[in-house]
């Protein structure tokens, strides 16, 4: 199976209307959208989605955050898939992360950093199956591909 990374555009990203802006970037560096939907996240989803922050301090103001408006949950794939995404997401912190990244381009706090991506191949693939079904996800060939792909 190919790299899989489930990304989320986040309440904030939603309201602000940057849904169109961040989807942009993930397109434009070469990834491939499998999977799409616009969602409000249960209580339980959150706290399936989360569920390794549990111990954090931050962990309520985390899943309130995420359920504070809707959200866009996407499945994207290709080589490196992971690692692309995280680095066009950015560090955590807004003011930490690099110019020319989503969240140092648009954020300016860590409880409203836009944007999640999976932090590893084993959670990209874990993280779609808590958003997506299989048969939700769309196996497709794209014409651009052979100027994106070795
Ligand atoms: P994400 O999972 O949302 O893609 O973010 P990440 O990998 O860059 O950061 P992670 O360590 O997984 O933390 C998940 C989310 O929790 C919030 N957070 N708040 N107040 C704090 O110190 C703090 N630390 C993390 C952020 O919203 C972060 O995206
Ligand atoms: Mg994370």
């Amino acid at each position: 199976m190919e790299e899989r990374t489930l990304i989320l555009v986040k309440p904030d990203g939603v309201q602000r209307g940057l849904i169109g802006e961040i989807i942009g970037r993930f397109e434009r560096r070469g990834l491939k959208l499998i999977g799409m939907k616009f969602i409000h996240m249960s209580q339980e989803l959150a706290e399936t989605h989360y569920g390794i922050h549990k111990e954090r301090p931050f962990y309520s103001d985390l899943i309130n955050y995420i359920r504070s408006g809707p959200v866009v949950a996407m499945v994207w794939t290709g080589k490196n898939a992971v690692e692309a995404a995280r680095g066009t997401i950015g560090a955590t912190n807004p003011v930490a992360a690099s110019a020319g990244t989503i969240r140092g381009d648009l954020g300016m706090e860590i409880g409203r950093n836009l944007v999640h991506g999976s932090d590893s191949p084993e959670n990209g693939i874990k993280e779609a199956g808590y958003f997506f079904a299989e048969s939700e996800l769309v196996d497709w060939n794209r014409d651009l591909d052979s100027w994106i792909r070795e």
